[in-house]
């Protein structure tokens, strides 16, 4: 078992040194990286959670086909328009991985635009792998930008809008659902990237977290990552949040997305349309929290998001599925892994361009008005 080290990094990439993914199933107890080799190895390992959170997997899945093409680039002897098709095939692939987070299909859409574009101007194999790369790579550095660029706006609007709230305590007390930190992103993370951004301004007094059943990234990479950043936290069963919103001890939810949609629907872990809803009821300002890239320019509302369901035996065993039988054997089980926030129960969303919002009981945003302005 590898050592902590003094910064969570679920992604491990050098050009010519490959592909590291810290083997999130095995969190909080083991650290552990597993060397991926190529886009099928990338493929499983995003499959079966080895790394997830929405940005976390379009760059992982770039990255593992990063590492065959940098194998493959040296002997390449085909023609530009093979590289393209070749890599077409393989990002249609990864992205067969997991169907709800809008970041992989996005992220395969802009490297093969940019294969695409460097074989007109270019005639050779190599060419379009080396473009490739380039792009894939600097995906991890932007995705970093991007996640501070949304811990900022979010700092200023949770202790703007919340503060007259939170003057009877010492800072903020948010809540929050799932993994969106740095085990979700490149580093930082963009929903745990606003709690950070708080705490380090002074303005927070206590992150929520809730297990996040039934796979509880919550409980195991949401306070592991509050405990090893020294964030003051409090784990809650997802079941305890609206108690704890009736006793007054929350003053704002922030979660982040997979999919946005043009109105504003967001679709987010399993246990979000709850935690809105017990929010609205409690007067307790809702925000989500994702880069601009999480919104689906494609699709006008959440009913057209696909979301995506996964095994059974995540809820009828321990441990996320790996652990001793929990429930009866032969009982019937549904666990779709997000579900569809519908945009009136969403004070504003939190980008890496700025806040969105709406006006005062609207029902949705204008979403994509904000996408030409980026
Ligand atoms: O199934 P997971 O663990 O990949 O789900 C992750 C989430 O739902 C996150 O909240 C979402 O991807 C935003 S991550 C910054």
């Amino acid at each position: 078992m590898a050592p902590l080290t003094s910064a969570l990094q679920a992604i491990r990439y050098t050009r010519g040194r490959g592909l590291q993914l810290l083997d999130q199933r095995k969190l909080p107890l083991e650290v552990v990286y597993i060397e991926i080799q190529d886009a099928t190895a990338g493929w499983q390992a995003i499959k079966d959670m080895v790394v997830r959170g929405a940005p976390a997997i379009a760059i992982a899945a770039a990255l593992s086909l990063a590492v065959e093409v940098e194998t493959l680039k040296s002997a390449a002897a085909g023609n530009s328009q093979e590289a393209v098709s070749f890599l077409q095939n393989r990002l249609d692939y990864l992205v067969s991985s997991r169907p709800t987070a809008v970041n992989l299909a996005d992220a395969a859409r802009t490297l093969l635009d940019v294969a695409r574009k460097t074989a007109i101007q270019n005639d050779s194999a190599t060419s379009v792998y080396e473009a490739y790369l380039e792009a894939a790579e600097s995906m991890l550095a932007a995705d970093v930008a991007s996640n501070k660029a949304i811990g900022a706006y979010g700092a200023d609007a949770l202790y703007n809008n919340v503060s007259p709230l939170a003057n009877s305590h010492q800072g903020v007390r948010v809540l929050t659902h799932c993994n969106t930190g740095s085990l979700a992103t490149s580093a930082y993370g963009t929903a745990l990237g606003v709690i950070r951004a708080l705490h380090s301004r002074g303005k927070l007094e206590t992150a929520f977290c809730t297990e996040t059943r039934p796979y509880n990234q919550g409980s195991r990479l949401t306070a592991f990552e509050l405990v090893h950043d020294k964030i003051p936290a409090v784990l809650v069963a997802d079941s305890a949040a609206a108690a704890l919103m009736s006793l007054g001890r929350v003053d704002a939810v922030v979660v982040g997305a997979d999919r946005i949609a043009a109105n504003g629907d967001t679709a987010n872990k399993i246990g979000t349309y709850s935690l809105a809803l017990s929010a609205h009821h409690h007067g307790i300002p809702f925000y989500v929290a994702a880069p601009l890239t999480s919104v689906d320019t494609a699709i006008q509302s959440g009913d057209e998001i696909v979301i995506e369901e996964r095994s059974p035996q995540e809820l009828t065993h321990s441990h996320g599925g790996q652990g001793t039988q929990i429930a009866a054997t032969g009982v019937d089980v549904w666990n779709p892994a997000f579900d569809v926030t519908p945009a009136h129960l969403i004070t504003a969303i939190i980008t890496d361009q700025g806040l969105i919002t709406k006006d005062h009981n609207a029902d949705a945003f204008d979403v994509l008005s904000h996408i030409g302005n980026s």
